[in-house]
């Protein structure tokens, strides 16, 4: 596939086929993204992929999250138990989640070139696997930022940081693109020149 074919063509993926993903593909898409930049070579990116069983344990941690958040005060016993069959039936039903996360650098440059590299990689692995015919949403939802969730999930928070939450899977259905901003309103020419 042509690079600009990946990167224009590339959707945003909410509706997913039951079918998984074969382990040797996503370990492809994953390896290959592995050459993103990174200063110091310290390719931060972690990856936890949650399928089959494993999901149960991961979206439980989900719902007990948007619960503590208050994400379903207000309503009755009936629509919160109807409200968490859907998001749980929903997430069951997306075949693989992929966490992403890395370590915490006390250093807040280091910090920020950390994160710049993981969201590089987390791109490569978006355009891989739309090459391999995968579809991912990359999602940053407020669990992520949530201590009490990271804590379910066995991971510590002071030292990990979670990036995003890759939702992957074979896609049932291909959203419409969204146009993008020509870049000339957001491009400021410096080259020493007075404007016409
Ligand atoms: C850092 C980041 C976080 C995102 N988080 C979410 C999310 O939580 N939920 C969601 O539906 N989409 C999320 N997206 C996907 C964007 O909504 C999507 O890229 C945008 O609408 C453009 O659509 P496209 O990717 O199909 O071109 C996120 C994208 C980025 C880069």
């Amino acid at each position: 596939m042509e690079l600009l074919e990946a990167i224009k063509g590339r959707r945003s993926i909410h509706e997913y086929k039951e079918e998984k993903v074969d382990k040797e593909v996503l370990e492809r898409i994953f390896n290959k993204a592995s050459w993103a930049p990174n200063h110091r070579m310290k390719e931060p990116w972690q990856i936890r992929l949650y399928q089959d069983k494993g999901k149960a344990a991961y979206a439980e941690a989900v719902m007990e999250s948007y619960r503590r958040q208050g994400f379903f005060d207000g309503y009755d016993v009936n629509k919160t138990l109807r409200l968490e069959q859907g998001i749980r039936d929903f997430l069951l039903n997306i075949p693989h989640h992929a966490l992403i996360y890395m370590e915490r650098d006390e250093d807040i440059r280091k910090f920020e070139e950390d994160y710049a590299a993981v969201c590089a990689y987390i791109q490569n692995v978006q355009l891989l696997a739309w090459e391999a015919g995968v579809g991912v949403l990359w999602t940053t939802s407020p669990y992520l930022h949530d201590v009490q969730f990271s804590e379910a999930i066995e991971l510590d928070s002071r030292r990990y940081k979670l990036v995003s939450v890759l939702q992957m899977g074979y896609p049932k259905r291909i959203p419409k693109p969204k146009v993008r901003t020509p870049i000339q309103q957001k491009l400021d020419l410096c080259d020493g020149n007075e404007k016409s």
